[in-house]
């Protein structure tokens, strides 16, 4: 979404980053999900790039996925051999970058995930400097992930994501630096505003009141001002009835239904006892088909709710 309006209100964050990758340090962004942490992590990447002379970078958030990546960057790259990922002979001594990734991805694929770390530790360990290792998402990790990026700390340099610190990656965060990504300002939230009404061209009759909506409602989270300023972009004009109707919606989204769900529960499982008790057949047998309905509605209408 950034290319809409490109990265706002993080110049110094980014900045920031960029020092701390420069001086060699593991780092962590942390903040909520759609806060902007792969955003910055990219805008640094991109500040650093002809700075690194090698850079791995994971998107993959399975596993498995990770480490097949990983080994084919450093193929690339040259940090690691076509011998050490088991590949056929006929492509021992190859530069790296002449290996066709197409033909040996099922191979590679097929290695298990403790010979992919045996592999890619010690050609890790090998290079004379550290390559950067870039991963978007650390939240959670298997115990093999987590094993694995506690071997690689020592030869590489990791800048992570994380959208909550979870007990079980703790001994990761102890080595990392941790860099909070907080909510955007207002003023910055007005800027995004303004140029994605621009860029898309929609006519908002009260715009400071449309803007304190979107401020208010967003909590500074970007992911959340885009969700709503694509909402507006369906419509051809925001007035200010239908600024209200987003508030009201944005109201009733956050309602919470649990507890008259609860007691309306109750009472169908209560009929069907006082049916038993009175010996009221009629009322028994509602009851009972009243609960297994209301178990029926009970999955939809969470699901509603939660949305
Ligand atoms: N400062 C910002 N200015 C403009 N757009 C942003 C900003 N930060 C994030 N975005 C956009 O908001 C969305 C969510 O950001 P993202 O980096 O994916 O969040 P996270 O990785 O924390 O879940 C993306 O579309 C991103 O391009
Ligand atoms: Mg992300």
């Amino acid at each position: 979404m950034d290319d809409i309006v490109g990265l706002m209100g993080r110049d110094e964050l980014v900045t920031d980053l960029v020092a701390e990758i420069k001086k060699g340090k593991h780092v962590i962004l942390i903040g909520p999900v759609g806060i902007g942490k792969s955003a910055v992590l990219r805008a640094a990447l991109d500040k650093l790039s002809g700075n690194l002379d090698w850079l791995i970078k994971l998107h993959d958030h399975q596993a498995k996925g990770q480490f097949v990546e990983m080994a084919r960057q450093m193929l690339a790259l040259d940090l690691i051999t076509a011998k050490e990922l088991e590949l056929p002979a006929k492509f021992h001594g190859l530069p790296g970058s002449q290996v066709d990734w197409k033909e040996v991805k099922s191979q590679v694929n097929r290695m298990s995930m403790r010979d992919l770390t045996q592999a890619i530790i010690p050609a890790l360990a090998r290079s004379e400097s550290k390559p950067v290792i870039a991963v978007d998402d650390l939240t959670s990790l298997t115990p093999t992930q987590m094993a694995f990026w506690l071997a690689i700390f020592d030869h590489a340099q990791v800048i992570g994501c994380a959208s909550e610190k979870k007990a079980r990656v703790r001994k990761l965060w102890w080595k990392m630096r941790e860099i909070a990504v907080k909510p955007l300002p207002p003023d910055v939230i007005r800027e995004i505003v303004k140029k994605y009404i621009a860029a898309k061209g929609i006519l908002i009759e009260s715009p400071d009141l449309y803007i304190s909506h979107v401020v208010k409602q967003s909590v500074g989270v970007p992911q959340a001002i885009y969700d709503m300023l694509d909402e507006s972009g369906k419509e051809r004009i925001i007035d200010k009835r239908k600024v209200r109707e987003m508030r009201h919606e944005a109201g009733i989204s956050y309602l919470d239904f649990t507890p008259m769900v609860m007691i309306l529960g109750a009472l169908i499982v209560s009929m069907r006892y006082i049916g038993m008790g009175t010996g009221d057949k009629t009322l028994y047998i509602m009851g009972g088909m009243g609960a297994a309905l209301f178990l029926t509605f009970r999955f939809f209408i969470f699901k509603g709710v939660g949305r």
